[in-house]
């Protein structure tokens, strides 16, 4: 069966894809730019103070407009949601949101990105509503550089306990998310390894990204994956195993000991941008094509000037064929050293 004949939706059967050959196959949701960590590749505390303003209730989408996006976008071919923020769980009507998209049909996948604080007061809930898993951010579990890398807010025993209610609760495979930035936790990588060997859970690494414009990246902070990778199975061999799903970000490994799974993910170092087939909705409800955008296309105006759901999907599949994004394999030296000053931050867009 080709995606076509799989689709069912408001706005027709339409496979199409962008201006270089891929489809829009995954929404990422931001449900809100706030968050109780200050990560300081993300969210430097000194910038993000108590005095920031975030977007007001009034600014952000409503679940009933997110919901309407949501459903143009399935009704387009996109079979796969992620809700992220900020943190999402900030937002204690999550669950309800959750509830609605599991309902969409022809979505095969609904998946949450968390920093794990909140996760066990809702896996339960999340999981009832219809939710099929979680990615957890959890930089290392050495407690005082977890404590460094969440902004001294994260509490590590409560992360943990987290991935134990969402794994209870049947959210899995959790992912475990991990940046990896040189200096800070890279001598910490085999410990968080050792922790999760073993389970069904699957840490991958991150190339720290030089998203946004205010978390200070340079070059000299990024581990490459390879550079990991060795390190690991020198300890413990592993072997390459096949993508799950075309446009899958993360190279899959497995032991050889047959202890479970691991993954890079190397923005940085080898580019995934000729399969990318992600569109990103902020929560003020700006749509973006990808994570190093500059600018976006409004999508709260029309939703709020009564735009009917054809005109939301003819705006969406107009942006998408236009597309030609492919940030991360045209980063050059210049382009990192001068950045872009108003590049997107990453919790704003939806990581
Ligand atoms: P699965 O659905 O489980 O395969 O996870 P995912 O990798 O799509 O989602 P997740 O939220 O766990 O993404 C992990 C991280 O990969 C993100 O937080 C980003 O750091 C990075 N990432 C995801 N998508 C992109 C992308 O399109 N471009 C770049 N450069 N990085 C991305
Ligand atoms: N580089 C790499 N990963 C990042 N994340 C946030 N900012 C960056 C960055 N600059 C990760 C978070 C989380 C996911 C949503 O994105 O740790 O796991
Ligand atoms: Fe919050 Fe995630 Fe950004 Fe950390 S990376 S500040 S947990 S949104
Ligand atoms: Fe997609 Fe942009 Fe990331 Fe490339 S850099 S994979 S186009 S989001």
């Amino acid at each position: 069966m080709n995606r076509k004949d799989q689709k069912t939706g408001n706005a027709g059967d339409v496979a199409f894809s962008d201006a270089l050959g891929r489809p829009m196959q995954d929404l990422r949701i931001s449900l809100l730019d706030r968050c109780n960590f200050r990560c300081p590749y993300c969210m430097p505390e000194a910038q993000y103070s108590e005095d920031y303003q975030f977007l007001s209730k009034s600014a952000r989408l409503s679940h009933d407009e997110i919901f309407r996006v949501a459903s143009v976008a399935v009704g387009l071919g996109v079979t796969k949601l992620r809700v992220t923020g900020g943190e999402p769980l900030l937002d204690r009507n999550v669950a309800s949101l959750v509830g609605r998209l599991a309902s969409l049909q022809g979505v095969d996948d609904l998946a949450l990105t968390t920093n794990g604080m909140l996760l066990s007061l809702f896996a339960q809930r999340l999981a009832d509503a219809g939710l099929k898993r979680v990615t957890v951010s959890l930089d290392s579990l050495d407690k005082d550089i977890f404590s460094a890398m969440s902004g001294n807010r994260g509490d590590i025993a409560r992360v943990l306990s987290g991935i134990e209610a969402a794994e209870k609760a049947g959210l899995s495979p959790i992912k475990v998310n991990v940046v990896v930035q040189r200096g800070v936790n890279d001598h910490t990588i085999l410990d968080i390894l050792d922790y999760f060997r073993g389970t069904s859970h699957i840490v991958r690494f991150i190339e720290f990204m030089d998203v946004g414009s205010r978390n200070g990246w340079s070059m000299d902070q990024v581990v490459p994956s390879r550079e990991v990778l060795a390190t690991i199975h020198a300890r413990w061999p592993v072997r390459a195993v096949g993508r799950n799903y075309p446009g899958e970000v993360a190279r899959r490994y497995q032991f050889l000991d047959g202890q479970g799974e691991l993954g890079f993910i190397s923005s940085v170092t080898e580019p995934f941008c000729g399969s990318c087939s992600r569109a990103r909705i902020s929560a003020d409800g700006t749509l973006y094509t990808c994570l190093f955008a500059t600018e976006g296309i409004n999508l709260r105006e029309p939703l709020r000037s009564g735009a009917g759901d054809d005109e939301i999907a003819e705006i969406l599949k107009a942006v998408w064929l236009k597309r030609e994004d492919r940030y991360s394999e045209i980063r050059r030296p210049e382009t990192v050293e001068k950045p872009l000053v108003n590049k997107v931050e990453m919790y704003r867009m939806g990581g």
